[in-house]
């Protein structure tokens, strides 16, 4: 299964009662072999509107972003591919639900290099709960079904909106995440993926934690 039959499943969901409240639901978007998946909460109003990934506010500054460093590949999705009503949080329990689909995603896309964009994002990738203070410009080991995957978390870019001061950090983890993904070798380790990333490193190579 990939992309288009992944967005097909993600379409036709309703494991969880978003699925009732949703304008559209909102599968990722990207090139199917990007070094970088970005990954968000949930889908905003406009996102619902559109069916689209990050096309709001803070869609167009992480777009923005993405485009003046450089990024040349990337996938954009979200933990949570239908909006919650009034924006709220997800829930948990819709983050679980919606974990396949996020999974299948990553699976076909193969990144090297998953962003990690605020607190839910990080905590569906990761497994675990932290603030984002603690989180954010570390690269961290993920194992997602039976992808393992290298993790960059950041801020969501609707905190960077909210607080502006943020930004340079914000941009600072995308530089970051530019680097791993382009300049280094293999950090992401899929079953089945080449030899030439399944053999050189892994763990271990990058700093952990460092800024
Ligand atoms: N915020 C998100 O987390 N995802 C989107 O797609 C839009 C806003």
């Amino acid at each position: 299964m990939c992309l288009p039959e992944v967005a097909e499943e993600v379409k036709r969901c309703c494991k969880c009662p978003l699925c009732k409240s949703r304008t559209n639901p909102v599968p990722g978007e990207g090139d199917p072999e990007a070094e970088v998946a970005f990954v968000g909460e949930a889908p905003g109003k406009e996102e619902d509107l559109e069916g689209r990934p990050f096309v709001g506010r803070a869609g167009r500054l992480l777009r923005s972003a993405i485009e003046e460093l450089g990024f040349e590949r990337y996938y954009i999705t979200n933990a949570v591919k239908c909006r919650p009503p009034g924006n709220r949080t997800p829930f948990q329990s819709e983050v679980e639900a919606c974990k396949p689909h996020l999974v299948r995603e990553l699976l076909c896309v193969k990144p090297r290099l998953v962003v990690a964009l605020g607190r839910t994002a990080a905590r569906a990738l990761l497994g675990f709960d932290a603030p984002i203070k603690e989180l954010r410009g570390k690269m961290l080991p993920a194992k997602l079904g039976r992808a393992e995957l290298k993790v960059l978390v950041t801020y969501h870019p609707a905190a960077v909106l909210r607080n502006p001061r943020l930004k340079d950090e914000f941009l600072r983890d995308l530089r970051k995440a530019y680097e791993v993904a382009y300049k280094q070798t293999s950090l992401a380790r899929f079953v089945g993926k080449d030899e030439a990333r399944k053999g050189s490193g892994g763990e271990g190579e990058e700093e952990e934690g460092a800024d």
